[in-house]
């Protein structure tokens, strides 16, 4: 029986500065000097986008917020602050709701922090890469590691505890002695959080079409992986996902929920929503919902407010649930309770029995009573695992493709 899920919103903001060539997300170029993005009509779009999205949560309250990107720190705090207000005038915000704004150092300004602070962020996530200029170089990045250096201070000065640092390794001419430089300087500044992710040559990107010089090889990127886990185990910060290492308590809030397979809104250009819709009377289960909007922003300021912003709807049936949810919940090292694979999926636990004992019989998971968790090769091989899922059981035991 699906349940009552966790909401978030997820809010996309994208243009950038410079496009990076390992880049792939939705974002555009602008370039000073040839006028900023049109920073109100866009908060004008994203209102009335979530005013299309609204009757799909009535009543519900709001547990996160993500400003992702692109570039969010482009934007104005008066911005920020006039996208807040209108959408905490449409939607329940939960007391203690995270507040993220993602940060590239490049444009932190003096100022601009206490700003985003009194308009209600509360945790920043920078786009750090590495601290070494040669590889920041060779990543097209904006900054350099002193302007990474003075942004997060700028934004501690201003107030905010809660820091991510992006940190990305396996980097084109990078060695592991200076993969564990970049964690020590990213220690020295005493983050909350580190996302620690494996450079991947992305389809459609300039590194794809020309990859850059010096790239590790697998087992020396593998190398790399182990060392800095270990680094960061031993500096506090402990895995919680494949990716991402927190101080206690410190973990974010809004990726969890997208981990745990929760329910967010999207709004802005090629932003994703995922949500789970109760039954009609006389309905049966009810529906899992995904919808995503239009992705290039000119299509998107267009047409905001209007159904024609929105790229697509589409259900995910019974049967590509149990691969949908275990996409999320096996990058997970709590893995999941099998309760919460019934609430979130609506389906009977008996519907992966057997490729979970597959994945058990290959040593990918484990399970403890209501729990289900990868080990270490199950985090490791993660794909492999999730790939058991692919093909459902149903619950009368019949096999779907
Ligand atoms: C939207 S960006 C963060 C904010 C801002 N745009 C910036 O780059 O400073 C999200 C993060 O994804 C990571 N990322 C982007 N492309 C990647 C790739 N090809 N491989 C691995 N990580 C990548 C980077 O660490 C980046 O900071
Ligand atoms: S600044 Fe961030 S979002 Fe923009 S192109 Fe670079 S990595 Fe991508």
């Amino acid at each position: 029986m699906l349940g009552l899920l966790p909401l978030s919103l997820y809010v996309h903001l994208p243009w950038c500065v410079r496009k990076c060539p390992y880049c792939d997300f939705n974002s555009h170029e602008y370039r000073d000097g040839r006028g900023g993005p049109p920073f109100e009509a866009y908060v004008d779009a994203l209102l009335a986008d979530l005013d299309v999205d609204l009757p799909l949560v009535w009543g519900r309250s709001v547990h996160s917020v993500f400003f992702g990107g692109g570039t969010p720190s482009l934007f104005p705090a008066a911005a920020i602050d006039r996208f807040l207000q209108g959408a905490s005038a449409r939607l329940r915000f939960a007391p203690g709701c995270e507040i993220t704004l993602e940060t590239n150092p490049g444009t932190a300004e003096h100022g601009r922090f206490e700003d985003y602070r009194r308009a209600g962020v509360n945790r920043i996530s920078f786009g750090i890469q590495s601290f070494d200029d040669g590889c920041l170089q060779r990543l097209g990045r904006i900054h350099d590691s002193g302007q990474a250096d003075a942004a997060v201070k700028l934004a501690q000065d201003a107030g905010f505890d809660n820091l991510n640092l992006d940190l990305m390794y396996a980097l084109p001419g990078q060695t592991l002695a200076m993969a564990e430089r970049d964690l020590e300087r990213a220690f020295a500044l005493q983050p909350a959080h580190i996302s620690h992710y494996q450079l991947t040559l992305e389809p459609n990107t300039v590194f794809a079409v020309r990859p850059p010089a010096g790239l590790p090889d697998e087992d020396a990127a593998w190398d790399i992986q182990e060392h800095c886990q270990a680094r960061l185990a031993e500096a506090g910060f402990a895995q919680y996902e494949i990716s991402a290492y927190a101080r206690p308590g410190r973990q974010c809030a809004h990726n969890l929920n997208y981990w745990r397979f929760g329910d967010y809104l999207g709004i802005g250009a090629g932003a994703h929503g995922k949500l789970t819709l109760p039954a009609a009377e006389g309905e049966g289960e009810g529906r899992i919902l995904r919808r995503w909007k239009h992705k290039h922003p000119a299509t998107y300021l267009a047409q905001a407010g209007t159904a024609a912003a929105i790229g697509g709807d589409s259900e995910i049936p019974p049967a590509q649930r149990p691969f949908e949810f275990m996409l999320n919940a096996l990058r997970l090292r709590e893995g999941f309770a099998l309760n919460a694979f019934e609430t979130r999926t609506g389906l009977p636990r008996s519907a992966i029995a057997a490729p979970l004992a597959r994945a058990v019989d290959a040593g990918w998971l484990v399970v403890a009573g209501d729990r289900v968790a990868p080990t270490e090769a199950g985090l490791r091989f993660a794909n492999d695992a999730i790939s058991l899922f692919l093909t459902g059981e149903d619950a009368d035991g019949t096999v779907s493709a």
